[in-house]
């Protein structure tokens, strides 16, 4: 296939409302870096482009939360964040921020072009408006229950439970964030982005041209969204934080924030050729320019559908990818933001980065685990656990292993030089090692291509795994006792020795795109210049120069203690749980009595509720939330899983009578099944009751 001439990568905008955590990284970010890191390996022409996303009602609601201003926010976030970015390696060609008078330029550009083209509708419509506070309650500003998945504090625009890019209409229940208040629908004018008329274009451009290349979980979102029939889409909104709408009778009206931020990928690209000199049009409007937008799968429809409209109208390039990623989850749940159950980049950094014992090596340990568990094809676990055995038992025992093996017996047994390679005497398991290295860098090259990051870093590390079975069986240590009788033995010593620092060379620049900074340190251990991790050496058998003298070894990973852990999983559990209590006063002390919709009986009589003897109880490990319980129902005992741990000791509640919900499907918590749900009762302090009958009764009785 043919070459690109350039390459323009994106990397979704972070919302600058907060701290961002390791599932962004690995979300985004991470697989964009790599991506770039090789193509740049590669000698291609390629800009890297991210920023701030500082629209939206996320971040005055943010300001709010904080008791400050929305541009306070921005301007503490959007720093932070870079300098997250940096110091785990992402390395952005430009970082850019919407807030920025180039990015207003650009985008109202971009909605004239369209506006004075006919491309959008203006319509009045009924919009949610808050009485209390006088305002419409534009995306964020509306909460409600998620049709999709029930969560019941959806936002007008996205679920951040299941990911549903929602309309306010679709959330049942809804309830102004302002006041707390159900709100009432008031006329307003919009404009529209008529996706209804683009059809047939994204069907034949999607599901035919990209059927093949484009991800599963990405087309199979496109194809639902495209089935179920496209609707025009407003892309204004009232509200007085955002891109002025340039129309007139358009006062106090703002862009929307999901049409602003992709064109943030044209400003920042803007901005990169300002600083550098260059020429930013070819990059978005020349057919030869392979653009590839990295995201989350809640930005798909964004990605794939709207913004690639809107780039057409305008006159621009379209994607040739999206890969998108699903979801990290962590230590079994979901990762959010609201209930603090996380891991931000920043608490890494601070724990791990910037403590003495860490430094970039760590920021790579992070890479490697965050590529070897990225939820390429669906969702996936962050276990500590599994990141100490990542680093531990691959990066240290397998990689790291080898190459300070290599180094340490090249000193030993080659005075500390690369030793010459005896062709005449080379064996058969030579023969073997070098194709593997010369295989490994064509099976790496064609997976990245492809974006199959996972897959392309497991080969890497494979190669290292080879070079440590080949040294072993090599035995070089071995055959230096016998140079004594045998000097010949000397040649199959180097041999070994050429071969294992060729190989270590291999994986400088193999390892690079993924693991950066362990590459840059590789290169002042052989005494190289970073340009010999250029991508077209991959392969090669003449990396190192026969009788160069290298450096001493360095270890390049350090082992990572069970108390590191362990203080992770701790921190984890608490930092969560406090939020949770607070949140519990907070909600108790404003709470309103409510009372859900009203049901039919038949509604009622589905659900089947039994009197049961709680007969054994025991905390989950890890969870401090939870207990197990064994809860006799007469008819049989069963296991049910009950986050009542914070208000009952397991030893108290045993042989007590509670009521349970029996006929509720399973469920798995913490890798127990749980069979049913335990009815409780909240007084105003939050804390919790059993529902039970006044005197015992027999386990089993029906409760209706
Ligand atoms: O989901 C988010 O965090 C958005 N701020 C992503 C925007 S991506 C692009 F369109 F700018
Ligand atoms: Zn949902």
């Amino acid at each position: 296939m043919e070459q690109p001439k350039r390459y323009l990568i994106t990397a979704a905008l972070p919302y600058a409302n907060g701290q961002k955590h390791i599932g962004h990284l690995a979300g985004a970010y991470l697989p964009a870096d790599i991506y770039v890191r090789y193509l740049k390996a590669q000698k291609r022409d390629v800009v890297f482009v991210c920023g701030s996303d500082e629209h939206g009602t996320a971040i005055p609601i943010q300001a709010t939360k904080e008791g400050t201003t929305a541009r306070a926010i921005i301007d503490k976030y959007h720093p932070l964040m870079e300098q997250n970015f940096k110091d785990l390696g992402i390395a952005f060609d430009v970082y850019h921020r919407t807030s920025d008078p180039l990015h207003h330029e650009t985008a109202q550009e971009f909605f004239t072009k369209l506006n004075n083209n006919g491309d959008l509708e203006i319509k009045e419509s009924e919009q949610y408006f808050d009485e209390e506070a006088n305002s419409f309650l534009a995306d964020r500003y509306i909460k409600g229950t998620c049709p999709n998945c029930s969560f019941d504090s959806a936002y007008g625009d996205q679920c951040e439970r299941c990911g549903k890019s929602l309309s306010p209409d679709e959330l049942i229940n809804p309830v102004s964030t302002l006041s707390g208040k159900a709100p009432v629908k008031k006329s307003t004018k919009h404009w529209y982005l008529p996706l209804n008329r683009h059809e047939d274009f994204l069907r034949k451009w999607i599901l035919e041209e990209h059927a093949n290349d484009w991800r599963s979980n990405v087309l199979g979102q496109c194809k639902s969204w495209i089935d179920g029939g496209l609707q025009p889409r407003a892309v204004t909104r009232d509200l007085d934080w955002g891109v002025k709408v340039p129309a007139a009778d358009a006062e106090g009206k703002v862009l929307y924030v999901w049409f602003d931020a992709p064109i943030g990928y044209i400003s920042a690209t803007k901005q990169w050729a300002i600083n550098t000199g260059k020429d930013w049009k070819p990059y978005w409007e020349d057919k030869d320019t392979k653009l590839v937008h990295f995201i989350g799968k809640d930005n798909i429809v964004f990605h794939c559908i709207i913004f690639p409209v809107m780039l057409k109208l305008h006159g621009n390039i379209l994607p040739d990818n999206v890969p998108s990623n699903e979801f990290m989850n962590l230590e079994g749940d979901k990762m959010s933001t609201s209930r603090n159950w996380k891991l931000d980049m920043q608490d890494y950094i601070t724990d791990f980065i910037n403590k003495e014992n860490g430094g970039s090596q760590m920021a790579d340990v992070l890479r490697y685990y965050l590529t070897q568990i990225a939820p390429e094809t669906k969702d996936s676990e962050f276990m500590w656990k599994g990141f100490q055995d990542a680093n531990n038992s691959e990066l240290v025992s397998i990689f790291g292993n080898f190459v300070n093996r290599t180094f340490v017996l090249m000193h030993k047994l080659c005075n500390g030089k690369v030793p010459a390679f005896h062709q005449d005497i080379a064996d058969e398991l030579d023969q073997q090692t070098i194709a593997e290295i010369k295989n490994c860098a064509n099976k790496v090259t064609a997976l990245l291509e492809e974006y199959r990051f996972r897959e392309a870093l497991f080969e890497v590390i494979n190669l290292a795994r080879t070079g440590n079975q080949y040294m072993q069986k090599k035995e070089p240590w071995i055959v230096a006792k016998s140079l004594a009788e045998n000097p010949d033995a000397q040649q199959s010593i180097d041999n070994c020795l050429h071969i294992c620092l060729q190989l270590t060379a291999n994986l400088a620049i193999l390892i690079q795109p993924f693991l950066p900074f362990t590459a840059k340190k590789m290169c002042h251990m052989m005494k190289v210049v970073e340009k010999m991790l250029d991508w077209e050496n991959a392969g090669s058998m003449k990396l190192l120069s026969v009788g160069y003298s290298l450096r001493a070894p360095e270890l390049l990973f350090r082992k990572i203690e069970d108390s590191e852990i362990m203080e992770q999983i701790e921190k984890l559990n608490a930092v969560s749980l406090k939020k949770e209590s607070e949140q519990s006063v907070v909600s108790s002390e404003a709470k309103e009595i409510t009372i859900k919709p009203e049901i039919v009986f038949d509604d009622f009589a589905k659900i089947d509720l039994k009197v049961g003897t709680i007969v054994a109880a025991e905390k989950v490990e890890k969870a401090d939330k939870l207990l197990k319980l064994q809860v006799d129902l007469g008819f049989e005992t069963r296991t049910i899983v009950s986050g009542i741990a914070m208000h009952f000791k397991p030893e108290d509640i045993v042989g007590k009578q509670v009521t349970v919900v029996v006929n509720l499907a399973p469920r798995k918590m913490r890798g127990i099944e749980s069979n049913g749900m335990i009815l409780m009762a909240e007084d105003a302090n939050g804390k919790l009751h059993f529902i039970n009958p006044e005197e015992a009764i027999n386990p089993g009785s029906g409760v209706s």
